[in-house]
């Protein structure tokens, strides 16, 4: 899998992906990410990306033509499955969507920033726009962030317990169960008897009421298509 990201602040995105379970993929060469900064595709001197918007004052809009540059000089390269656009008027990324574009091959993301992009882009260049909830950022640096983290880890072969990206909160609209480890017991706080078993199919039973109820007491939005 490749993801391809233009923004204006490339240091931002440094060292997100180059830690972890994201950094242990792309050594493993299951995933590749580009960073591409905005400004190299800038058509003056100054590296100009930003100008005024028509019509108002407050505000600096990214401009067309390094966006346009940036886009057709990566789908030379590239055949991308979507070119995404990071902003809070996007749909709101969760597990679905990640799950989604995990099975594709090549993503583009284009950070928003600011006041915005000039929306020509928006309209013909832009195949999704993602937001990661409802909230406005600087930028869409740490939502692009946000997303191919949360999508590198379901890649197979990403985390080393193949199991443990399906046991994920949310996966199947539940909660995860509260894990443990050693010691047994601390300070007279104990973990609960079933897990010390060994008794796999107790366990099982035990983390997935756990799951449920966990989920009804934190996040009952979750489950409310169950009712
Ligand atoms: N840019 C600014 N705010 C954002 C958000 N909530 N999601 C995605 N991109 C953004």
């Amino acid at each position: 899998m490749r993801f391809d990201i233009i923004t204006v602040l490339p240091e931002l995105l440094e060292s997100p992906f180059n830690h972890s379970i994201v950094k242990r993929a792309k050594d493993k060469g299951l995933v590749e990410i580009e960073i591409h900064n905005l400004r190299n595709f800038a058509k003056n001197k100054q590296r100009q990306v930003d100008d005024y918007p028509f019509g108002g004052k407050a505000g600096m809009v990214l401009m067309i033509e390094p966006i346009n540059d940036a886009i057709n000089h990566l789908k030379n390269l590239h055949e991308y499955d979507e070119i995404i656009y990071t902003s809070p008027d996007g749909e709101i990324f969760d597990q679905k969507m990640a799950n989604t574009l995990s099975l594709k091959k090549n993503i583009l993301i284009l950070c928003g920033h600011y006041k915005g992009i000039d929306h020509r882009i928006r309209e013909n260049l832009i195949t999704r726009e993602v937001s990661i909830g409802n909230y406005v950022m600087t930028g869409g640096e740490m939502a692009a962030a946000v997303m191919v983290d949360s999508i590198v880890r379901l890649i197979p072969g990403a985390i080393g317990d193949e199991s443990s990206a399906l046991s994920d909160s949310f996966q199947d609209d539940l909660l995860a169960p509260p894990v443990y480890t050693r010691p047994a017991e601390f300070n007279g706080w104990k973990v609960p008897d079933i897990l010390l078993s060994g008794n796999e199919a107790e366990i099982d039973k035990w983390k997935h009421e756990q799951s449920i109820l966990r989920t009804k007491e934190l996040r009952p939005d979750l489950l409310k298509d169950e009712d």
